[in-house]
């Protein structure tokens, strides 16, 4: 007899963001006439740069000619392109071996797969709340209990609340594998080198691995903080870093990411190299690379040209971000996030639910955010709002909040 994945029953909800999905069609189908703006989730509305586009199209050119067409390619991914992903991380001060880089179809992916190299008996920590991947892939891997009072058994929570600002401190149980997520989806929140550094410093004394998830590094203003975990002394022994082209390139529906594997990373019962050699075959058995034409438009965004055009688009959506945040303020929410990251991350005016304010927000001034609480426990009593969208129904949205949220003093 077939027996199915019962951890899947574990799962306490749907995937977050379908649920919102589904929620706002039956909103549009109550309400036809009804204009509503997304502010949900983070998916990219500007068009792909003149560079980007520029480097697709040769990626198809590429498949017109007998002598450069190409089928299969590295499932790690084109030699140029892992290379270019290195050179990137010189900007840092970081070196790295383009065998270290691990090309993909994007971060939600590789964030979701990466468990799948490490013992059904790790320990997991995971910021509250954090992106729902890393937490529902090892519900259903099997590595947590139930769920209980919003918290799966198991797991390790490491609150992330306004009195730390939104990043915690490293667990004081011992961990093995550790999801750290900077600058944060869905807090806004960036770690500073010395967050970071107290997070390497104990994942070398415990043997522990961080999973750096750096989706959003693109978008920090500020020159001080982090862009990768391997800017802090001693990561290559204790961190993967996954990263992606999703946010940063408008990527989103093309889909390109990378993962960074050192060979340098150790754990209590592996050397050096082991980790790396892992990932290398888990991506050769269940992945054939990501497209050879997207590959192209990856590499265009990483010319000098391409940078250039990119962060014009990034600072487009912070724009977003600063009129949203100072709209909110102005009318008495409390707000955090959106100065280096694409999030707004907001108290619930008059304390009302999540959810209960996805439904006020919704029905009173058509706007679509995220509830906090789907983001974890810790997220009940916050809302996210995101930046990505076209000026004119960010402008409508905060237009509609200020005039039509009545909050409480
Ligand atoms: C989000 O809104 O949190 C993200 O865009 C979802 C994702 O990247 O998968």
């Amino acid at each position: 007899m077939v027996k199915i994945n019962t951890n899947y029953d574990k799962l306490a909800a749907g995937y977050l963001f379908p649920e919102i999905a589904k929620r706002t069609k039956a909103f549009l189908e109550a309400n036809p006439n009804a204009e509503v703006m997304k502010l949900g989730i983070g998916n990219t509305t500007e068009p792909l740069t003149k560079s980007t586009l520029d480097g697709l199209s040769k990626g198809v050119e590429k498949l017109s000619t007998v002598e450069e067409y190409s089928g299969y390619g590295d499932e790690q991914g084109n030699t140029a392109l892992r290379e270019a992903i290195a050179k990137k991380y010189s900007n840092y001060k970081v070196a790295l071996d383009s065998n270290e880089v691990f090309v993909s179809d994007g971060a939600k992916p590789d964030s979701a797969n990466i468990q799948s190299i490490f013992s059904k008996d790790n320990i997991i920590a995971v910021q509250d709340p954090a992106y729902p991947v890393y937490v529902d892939t090892n519900v259903i891997a099997g590595r947590t209990g139930e769920s209980k009072d919003g918290q799966y058994e198991g797991l390790v929570y490491m609150s992330c609340t306004e009195e730390n600002c939104f990043f915690p401190s490293p667990p004081k149980e011992k961990v093995d594998l550790i999801y750290l997520c900077s600058p944060n989806n869905p807090t806004g929140a960036v770690a500073t080198k010395e967050q970071l550094k107290a997070f390497v410093d104990y994942a070398r004394e415990n043997k522990a691995i961080i999973i750096f998830d750096s989706a959003y590094s693109e978008f920090i203003t500020d020159e001080s903080l982090p862009r990768s975990i391997y800017e802090i002394e001693g990561a290559k022994e204790c961190a993967i870093e996954i990263n992606s082209f999703s946010k940063s390139a408008g990527f989103t529906g093309v889909r390109l990411g990378w993962t960074i594997v050192p060979k340098a990373l150790v754990t209590e019962d592996s050397d050096a190299g082991k980790i790396n050699a892992l990932w290398n075959r888990r991506q050769t058995t269940f992945f054939n690379g990501a497209s050879n034409i997207v590959q192209e438009g990856g590499l265009a965004v990483l010319s000098e040209q391409g940078q250039a055009e990119n962060k014009e688009v990034i600072n487009y959506y912070m724009d977003n971000a600063k009129i949203i945040k100072e709209g909110l303020e102005a009318i008495g929410v409390k707000c955090f996030g959106g100065v280096n990251a694409p999030y707004i991350w907001m108290k619930t005016p008059n304390n009302l639910s999540s959810w209960d304010f996805f439904d006020k927000l919704l029905n009173e001034c058509h706007v679509v955010g995220t509830p906090g609480s789907g983001f974890g426990p810790a997220g009940e009593g916050y809302f996210r709002l995101s930046a990505f969208g076209h000026r004119e129904n960010i402008l409508k949205a905060v237009e509609e909040i200020k005039s039509k949220l009545k909050v409480e003093q």
